[in-house]
């Protein structure tokens, strides 16, 4: 446990190993729900999005974006799997362990990519930076190197949909895409008054509140999609 003089950290799988199974458990559980949800995003936006990209530039970086976002699975894979956590339970499907609703559905186009990008890694760098100060010091570093590639996915949002709202058409694009990807986004964050984050929060692998977070977020996403002269939706009450 963290006390003020010396912060509890665990370095090793082996440390991890001589610690309380609730301190194992919480480290397995978030390893295994970033595992899954990097892969979930992968497959149904990343990938997909290679054919929906307009011309040869971005299907560069559309390229480079699935090829990062299945690597940020691989990395979380790994480090589950140094816990000897099954390659099944960090794969969407195999096990009951659902990727977040959003990977669920079916990309729509290029303009729909370019708004998840902007607002929906914007929600994946919360999380990782919460991740910078772990006391699981594998995954502090996984943070460290996972985040210049979500804040490139996210300025590369950012940059595509200034160019798209250019044209009447890529405006109203993006506009949908807001629509359709961010009231699911809030969810990201998780139940407020979660037991979970409570244990997250007493053994230092999460820093923040889910309601901080969701907060701290959705200022972050209106700020982004208003610079754009587009409206962000009314969100679901919660
Ligand atoms: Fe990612
Ligand atoms: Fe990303």
């Amino acid at each position: 446990m963290s006390t003020q003089s010396e912060p509890f950290v665990v370095n090793t799988p082996a440390e991890l190993a001589a610690q309380p199974p609730e301190y194992g458990d919480l480290v397995k559980k978030i390893i295994v729900s970033h595992a899954i949800n990097e892969l979930a995003g992968a497959i149904t936006y990343d990938e997909p999005a290679i054919a929906f990209a307009p011309s040869p530039y971005w299907k560069w970086h559309a390229c480079r974006i699935a090829m990062e976002e299945y690597g940020h699975h691989v990395r979380f894979a790994k480090m589950g799997a140094a816990l000897g956590v099954p390659q099944d339970a960090m794969i969407p499907g195999r096990t009951e362990k659902k990727s977040l609703n959003i990977f669920e559905g079916t990309l729509g186009g290029w303009a729909e990519f370019c708004v998840l990008k902007m607002i929906g890694d914007l929600a994946e760098i919360l999380q990782v930076e919460d991740l910078l100060a772990c006391s699981y010091v594998p995954l502090r570093k996984a943070a460290k190197i996972t985040m210049p590639e979500e804040k490139f996915h996210a300025t590369f949002g950012e940059r595509a949909c200034t160019e798209l709202v250019t044209t009447a058409e890529g405006r109203r694009g993006v506009q949908a895409g807001v629509d359709k990807l961010f009231p699911a986004l809030p969810a990201f964050f998780g139940r407020a008054n979660s037991r979970n984050n409570e244990l997250y929060r007493k053994w230092g692998i999460k820093q923040r509140t889910n309601e901080e977070m969701r907060a701290d977020y959705v200022g972050r996403a209106r700020t982004l999609v208003e610079k754009l002269d587009l409206t962000l939706p009314a969100l679901p009450a919660a």
